[in-house]
């Protein structure tokens, strides 16, 4: 791992650049008023939502919701993680990314090698497939499952010969080439030191990454022993839980912009390509993971995910939904297919034809109907302990799907089933596999959450110097970050909004504070700095309040303790009429 980049550059970079400029080159901006539009690039439409502000160094489409710094719209355009897209932008500015000095970190490494050895090995698969003297079985392996010459060549599909070393004799030029193969997990090491290929008469389907760099293979034997799929290994470049196959086209070809389908294999990808049904994608033999799900609602509002109808199916799809749920934010919908016993959708589609098999994608159970019909068949709704069990069992998962109209009707839903009135299970409750709560900001304190709002309009609202400070003894939530914001502006004065933002580390943090940027604020601009100022003087009451009630309550007080009451009374015989 390389050196973490300190947040102070973050701020450094964000100040240097201006989003309008970094947004402008991939999607032409057009002055309106004191914004910019265009539409947005992230959803279809018409009439231009996607709106840039350059005083707050932000985007927010008001159509589908998309919003960010210009770090975001990189990730989220160009499919850059956090690090690339930081890099892209300063190099842009004439900056050298600082890495802090950790025990285990090391500088930076370039993986550049390793995915040109990847895109040679890939040309050299399928040139062996068209010349190689054995490649005759692959070919005629391939011709009796059906795939056409075309969809072969479109998937960049291949074939390794059998043999130890063709590639490995191809590939390795230099004495150091035999790391990078090893590294690219395309060769392996025998324990008598000498290199070997990985990939031994299969056929191979090349895997691109979201950026169009084959970042490593699937290889289906032809027949005989051994697995029937195998794939490269993880290696630097290759993750399984964030590396969907077929995706990169699906989004060039911006066949997925309305739904795109989710299926277990290979072959069914290429099968229903060459059925004329392009918007799919599968899973490289791994449970379908939580960046699975980001890029997949970053490219379509709506995922049906397609599973075998047997036991292993059905499994996997519930693993599946439970990963989707916090996933579930409005405008995203999602759907389960269950195909017949014994068939998949490489089968399917070749003996029922493209349209059955359209039908039955528009037909798939929707995420509630699967999660009732899934709970339903584990108890009795007859009896009154059946349906208490249910409610049981749905309100955790229900509390994990984030507020909106969803998680209200799945509510009703519940109610219906089981006959009883629902107390909101709350959204905080102990769920499973949810990661601890940061410093998040509860959105039961509304008041913190509109002074973090205002500042994240607007930072300079910090520099008030008469603002009051009590508040920040208070124990509420969302308080210690509020003080942090102050700070941090306050030990720079020039720090944006987008700053502000991006500085932390926890991610689910800066994806709560963007959000609340991203929220509409009914106020004329010139009365921020009175909001501001009243939000913390009525946090300060707050405070003041519950800091009364807590001494009052005490059998004895210290000095300290006493003179603070002593003010208190003095100040709340003073102000009366403070809010409730
Ligand atoms: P399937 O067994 O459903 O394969 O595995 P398939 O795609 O239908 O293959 P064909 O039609 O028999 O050729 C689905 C996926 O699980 C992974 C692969 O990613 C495969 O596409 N898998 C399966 C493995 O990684 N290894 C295996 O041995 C089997
Ligand atoms: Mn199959």
């Amino acid at each position: 791992m390389a050196g973490r980049i300190p947040p102070e550059f973050i701020d450094q970079l964000l100040a240097r650049i201006d989003i309008v400029d970094v947004i402008d080159k991939h999607v032409p901006l057009k002055k309106a008023g004191k914004e910019y539009q265009a539409c947005c690039p992230f959803h279809t439409e018409k009439t231009p939502s996607f709106t840039v502000s350059r005083q707050k160094q932000f985007y927010h489409c008001f159509g589908c919701g998309a919003h960010g710094s210009a770090i975001g719209f990189l990730m989220d355009y160009d499919h850059m993680g956090f690090v690339e897209a930081v890099e892209e932008l300063a190099r842009d500015a004439g900056l050298e990314v600082p890495r802090e000095q950790g025990g285990s970190s090391k500088p930076a490494e370039d993986f550049s090698r390793l995915y040109q050895l990847l895109e040679q090995a890939s040309h050299f698969f399928q040139q062996q497939l068209r010349q190689h003297p054995q490649a005759s079985q692959a070919v005629d392996y391939l011709r009796r499952r059906g795939l056409s010459g075309e969809i072969a060549r479109d998937f960049g599909i291949g074939y390794a010969p059998p043999g130890w070393d063709h590639l490995f004799s191809h590939l390795a030029k230099e004495s150091q080439d035999i790391r990078a193969l090893q590294a690219a997990g395309l060769v392996s090491i025998a324990d008598s030191g000498k290199p070997y290929d990985r990939f031994r008469n299969r056929i191979m389907f090349p895997i691109v990454d979201a950026r169009g760099r084959v970042a490593g293979f699937g290889g289906r034997i032809l027949d005989g022993d051994g697995p029937k799929y195998l794939n490269s290994p993880e290696t630097p470049v290759f993750r399984k839980g964030e590396i969907l196959y077929g995706l990169y086209d699906v989004r060039r070809s911006h066949a997925g912009k309305q739904q795109i389908l989710v299926v277990e294999g290979y072959m069914d990808v290429v099968a229903l390509a060459q059925f004329g049904i392009r918007n799919v994608v599968a899973t490289l033999g791994t449970a379908t993971t939580e960046r699975h799900l980001e890029l997949l609602f970053r490219t379509a509002p709506r995922v049906v995910f397609c599973f075998d109808g047997d036991r292993a199916g059905r499994e996997a799809a519930w693993k599946a939904l439970q990963t989707a749920l916090p996933s579930m934010k409005t405008g995203r919908e999602a759907r389960f297919l269950f195909l017949p016993e014994g068939e998949d959708p490489d089968t399917l589609v070749r003996s029922k034809g493209a349209d059955a098999f359209r039908e039955l994608v528009a037909n798939a159970p929707t995420l509630s109907g699967f999660l009732f019909e899934h709970l339903r068949e584990q108890v009795d709704t007859s009896t009154l302990d059946g349906r208490a069990r249910l409610a049981d069992m749905a309100k955790p998962l229900i509390a994990r799907i984030p507020p909106g109209s969803l998680h209200d009707l799945m509510h009703q839903e519940l109610a219906h089933l089981t006959g009883l009135e629902m107390k909101e299970a709350r959204a905080d409750a102990p769920a499973p596999e949810r990661p601890p709560r940061g410093a998040e900001i509860g959105r039961e304190n509304s008041l913190v959450r509109h002074a973090i709002r205002l500042l994240l309009e607007e930072p300079r609202l910090a520099l008030d110097e008469n603002l009051p400070a009590d508040w920040r003894s208070s124990k509420r939530k969302g308080i210690h970050l509020l003080a942090e914001l102050i700070d941090l502006v306050r030990n720079q004065p020039d720090t944006r909004s987008s700053a502000l933002i991006e500085r932390w580390q926890d991610e689910r943090l800066k994806k709560h504070l963007a959000e609340l940027a991203s929220t509409r604020l009914n106020i004329p601009e010139e009365s921020y700095p009175v909001e501001f100022r009243h939000a913390l003087e009525r946090l300060t009451n707050q405070y003041h309040k519950e800091l009364y009630a807590e001494l009052i309550q005490q059998r004895s007080l210290t000095d300290e303790q006493k003179e603070q009451l002593r003010q208190l009374t003095k100040s709340k015989l003073g102000s009366q009429s403070a809010d409730p």
